[in-house]
């Protein structure tokens, strides 16, 4: 849930781009054919009509997997079981090491965004770790 709701929100492919294939009218808008257009699933994501408070992260939504962030249609994401299997297993390592509660974000700071245009990424957090996590927190073993 935690994984879906990240990628409904924050997700790391901001759009698609396709190529019009028949001249329409969207929105009193006319589109011609062979024109190219942005479909921007990140907004999609957060149309007020399907979820209840977009701009909000909650893990509890009923239908988390409904988001756009791996596209749609025919070019839909090849990687998207690979991506999220990486993403629930970073998590769960990140559960381990840091305790729930004990990691916020530093008061009267704000996160940096990588310097790209289609692709969502952070570049920088500043965050303060409780000193009771940080007592416990040790590198995970690279044994093999
Ligand atoms: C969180 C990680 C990922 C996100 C958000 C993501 C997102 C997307 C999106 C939105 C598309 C559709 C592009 C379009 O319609 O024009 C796409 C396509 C694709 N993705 Fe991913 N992707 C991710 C990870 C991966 C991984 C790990 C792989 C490979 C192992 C992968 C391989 C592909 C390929 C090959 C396509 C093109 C599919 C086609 O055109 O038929 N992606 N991805």
């Amino acid at each position: 849930m935690a994984v879906e709701e990240g990628l409904r929100l924050d997700p790391p492919v901001l759009y698609v781009i396709r190529t019009v294939k028949r001249a329409t009218i969207l929105r009193d808008i006319e589109i011609h054919e062979g024109e190219r257009v942005i479909a921007a699933t990140s907004s999609a994501n957060r149309d007020e009509a399907v979820y209840e408070r977009p701009h909000e992260f909650r893990i509890d939504r009923v239908s988390p997997a409904t988001h756009l962030s791996f596209g749609f249609g025919s070019h839909f994401c090849i990687g998207s079981a690979v991506a999220r299997m990486e993403a629930q297993s970073a998590l769960d390592v990140f559960l381990e090491l840091v305790k729930p509660g004990t990691l916020k974000i530093k008061p009267g700071s704000r996160p940096y965004y990588q310097d790209t245009a289609s692709l969502l990424g952070y570049a920088r957090i500043d965050v303060e770790l409780a000193p009771s996590s940080r007592a416990e927190m040790t590198a995970p073993s690279t044994d093999a």
